[in-house]
């Protein structure tokens, strides 16, 4: 019997990444850029047990069946493979934030596993190799392994397409302000909209410009250019909703509080506000800004009606093994 326990934080994507060129292995479309959110985590312990018949999950203390099931065992098998082991394993995770809160709990969730999962099962994996497994279970987790402000490459090969940290979480004080507006679970999520990316006409040409974006992104977030920073934050954003939209079928994550606040943001910013906005597989609207201006960004964002509760964090640190 082997156990370990680690901690991951989600993250939010600045340049977002939407659509598989290879689902089985979960290889992005496009190359993507994202801040790890400090605060907010999973914990997961693993254990590997030659007694036990199956696998089981247990999250946030209820135990799991159904396709949560099956995506964790697809997962250990993965672990299993590369450790040559066959004991089935008790798996029990907990987020400190809501489900549904608007937070892809998907990435910290895959990191943490695969971070605990491969320890338990006798592995030593540096971070390229943590991030590739944790690729395997959400493209987005794999951006959950390395600290701060992170780049996920995408590459046609799976050895090729991990995460790197370009700048460590105190290079810049961004605060992210997420505005919930609705706590109810997505009726598609990423693992089914990804599908969907190459039925919309404006796929193409979202791919085509991701890696330009990308490099403004980051050389704004480098040299701390709010200003260009969310131009490009917004732009890409909205052009990835615009692909969601124009799916077949289309997906339509936005509720009219979530343009509300949109439209308020680019409002406050015209006024001199370090704010801008970016929205994922849901209604919640992720505010990106300055620390200084962060209490002002939070009190405002409380007063548009339709906003159930703000939630803060910092750019958060590594996926880290607990004793
Ligand atoms: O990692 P997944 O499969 O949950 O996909 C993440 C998709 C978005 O959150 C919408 C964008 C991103 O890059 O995080």
């Amino acid at each position: 019997m082997s156990e370990a326990t680690a901690r991951a934080h989600p993250n939010i994507a600045f340049i977002k990444y939407w659509g598989n060129s290879n689902q089985d292995l979960r290889l992005p479309a496009n190359s993507s850029l994202s801040m790890n959110l400090a605060g907010l985590q999973s914990e997961t312990k693993v254990r590997f047990d030659s007694e036990l018949s199956e696998d089981q999950f247990i999250l946030n203390d209820q135990n799991q069946s159904g396709e949560a099931l099956k995506r964790l065992v697809t997962f250990l098998d993965i672990v299993r493979a590369k450790a040559s082991l066959d004991d089935r394993a008790t798996v029990a995770s907990h987020n400190n934030f809501p489900a549904g809160a608007g937070i892809a709990s998907s990435a910290s969730a895959f990191a943490a596993l695969a971070l605990a999962g491969s320890k338990a099962a006798g592995l030593d994996l540096d971070e390229k190799a943590l991030s590739l497994l944790a690729r395997r279970g959400s493209g987005s987790a794999s951006r959950s392994i390395p600290p701060g402000f992170v780049e996920f490459h995408a590459a046609e090969k799976d050895e090729d397409s991990f995460s790197i940290s370009i700048a460590p979480p105190d290079h810049w004080a961004l605060i992210d302000c997420i505005a919930v507006v609705s706590e109810e679970h997505k009726k598609t999520g990423s693992t089914g909209g990804h599908l969907l990316a190459d039925t919309s006409p404006f796929q193409i040409t979202r791919v085509a410009g991701a890696d330009e974006r990308l490099k403004q992104c980051k050389q704004a977030l480098l040299e701390r250019d709010f200003e260009a920073f969310a131009e490009v934050v917004e732009l890409d954003s909205n052009l990835m909703h615009a692909v969601m939209m124009s799916s077949q079928p289309p997906l339509l994550y936005w509720q009219p509080s979530t343009l509300d606040i949109v439209q308020h943001i680019r409002q406050w910013r015209s006024e001199g506000l370090a704010a801008c906005s970016t929205i994922d597989a849901g209604p919640n609207v992720h505010v990106i800004c300055i620390e200084e201006d962060s209490t002002e960004v939070a009190t405002r964002l409380e007063e548009i009606p339709g906003v159930i509760n703000v939630l803060t964090a910092k750019p958060g640190g590594p996926a880290e093994l607990i004793n």
